[in-house]
């Protein structure tokens, strides 16, 4: 007899999705062989739907994380939530139309994961959600909508931290769809950290002055459509940063959205000085600049998590966290988008210096691992009807507990 097919198709959307794509994308990679051998041809393919499409909102990341160019792009470019949210859809079922996977993977809380979540479920193909759980409790954020209908129809829920499982169980999921697996966005972190320690990576000229050694420079964020939309807080918050500059230099990468605030504001941001403006930087520079900041003030989820991982102080500019672990555990602290509040806690947070970073469970740069072990056997089984073989190690890939779940046969593993 010869070999079962298992196509597994990743959902690439926006910025923060690529980070999260790459570990799952090389753990899989890594399992083509020993699968072929093991009488599954393992099929791994990418669909990007364009939510993000500028080359630095986008290419560069693919290029950097050594992830494979989109097998399809579905090219669907901004537009209002409805819009934007309607065109995958129907891209995307064109899509599975024509080339059917076993299983869909969906990543983060973009607009991209519940579109591409809801259309695989109606057709009937399985979907899996990395970063699964999280919860804000505030539905005026469209990342909320977007994480709880995902998760509501998600078969496979993989959840970053234990705030995550709780609340999938207070939402009446199925305690065995749950796996508590880590998070992703610190395997790319991982992996990267060890090619800045390498020296592989050089900032830039204009980036060299601000990460001088002993320089405490500030890494500022702002993209969330609660902070830069309306005018009248955009300008307090604004006002707040020209002012922590005269003590902090900061960088500010801009994202697209916040570029057109700044544009409407009229005020013409300088080309040098001590607050800078810069384009959206690749990924190893950003890392590298956050690792070395003094304080990271961001609305940002990613950054969250990084700094806390990194133990680099952040003040998250939201009223409220779906990562609670960062502040629980880490180094992040809510602020009111208040130019006082703000004040304040920079200058505390700058006065305290760098805390020694604390460790998270399973933020260790091994889920991408844990979530095949997790996953495979279900994957398997769903595609061939058959349970797959075992023999092989599963549990030293998870490196420690997941969620045991009854959709696994008992003989799955890799
Ligand atoms: C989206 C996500 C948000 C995530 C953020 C990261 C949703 C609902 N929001 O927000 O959770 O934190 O990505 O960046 O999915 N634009 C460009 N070039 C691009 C992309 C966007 O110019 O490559 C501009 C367009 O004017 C667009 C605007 O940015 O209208 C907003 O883009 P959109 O993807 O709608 O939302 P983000 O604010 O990026």
């Amino acid at each position: 007899m010869g070999n079962r097919n298992l196509h597994i198709l990743l959902v690439a959307g926006a910025r923060p999705n690529f980070m999260k794509v790459a570990p799952v994308r090389h753990a899989l990679d890594a399992r083509v062989e020993p699968s072929r051998k093991r009488g599954i041809d393992l099929r791994v393919s990418i669909v990007h739907t364009g939510q993000h499409y500028d080359a630095n909102m986008s290419d560069v990341f693919f290029r950097e994380l050594g992830i494979p160019a989109p097998d399809r792009h579905l090219e669907v470019g901004s537009g209002s939530h409805a819009e934007q949210t309607a065109r995958i859809m129907v891209a995307f079922e064109k899509a599975l139309l024509d080339d059917r996977p076993d299983l869909v993977v969906v990543v983060g809380d973009v607009n991209s994961t519940v579109a591409c979540a809801l259309t695989a479920k109606k057709m009937g193909i399985r979907v899996a959600h990395v970063e699964a759980g999280l919860r804000s409790f505030d539905m005026g954020m469209p990342e909320e909508i977007n994480r709880k209908l995902t998760d509501a129809i998600s078969d496979l829920l993989f959840v970053t931290e234990e705030s995550g499982s709780a609340n999938l169980r207070a939402e009446g999921i199925p305690a065995d769809r749950i796996f508590t697996v880590g998070n992703v966005m610190i395997d790319t972190l991982v992996r990267n950290l060890a090619r800045l320690e390498s020296g592989e990576f050089v900032p830039s000229e204009p980036l060299r002055e601000f990460c001088a050694p002993g320089r405490k420079y500030a890494v500022l964020t702002l993209h969330r459509p609660s902070n830069v939309d309306r005018v009248e807080i955009f300008l307090p918050l604004w006002r707040a940063i020209v002012e922590i500059a005269r003590t902090a230099p900061i960088l500010f990468p801009v994202h697209p959205r916040t570029r057109a605030r700044i544009a409407a504001t009229g005020w013409v941001p300088p080309a040098s000085g001590a607050l800078r403006l810069l384009d959206p930087l690749p990924y190893v520079e950003t890392l590298s600049l956050v690792d070395r900041a003094g304080l990271v003030i961001t609305d940002s989820g990613g950054l969250q998590e990084e700094t806390t991982y990194l133990g680099v102080p952040c003040l998250t500019v939201r009223p409220t966290t779906e990562r609670p672990v960062t502040c629980e555990q880490g180094t992040n602290r809510l602020v009111a988008a208040e130019r006082g509040a703000i004040l304040v806690a920079a200058r505390e947070a700058l006065a305290a210096g760098r805390p020694a970073p604390r460790a998270i469970e399973r933020w260790d740069g091994r889920t991408a691992l844990r979530i095949l072990a997790s996953a495979w056997g279900s994957a398997c089984w769903w595609a061939t009807g058959q349970a797959w073989a075992s023999g092989s190690a599963a549990a030293s890939a998870s490196g420690s507990a997941c969620t045991p779940t009854s959709a696994i046969p008992s003989s799955s593993g890799f």
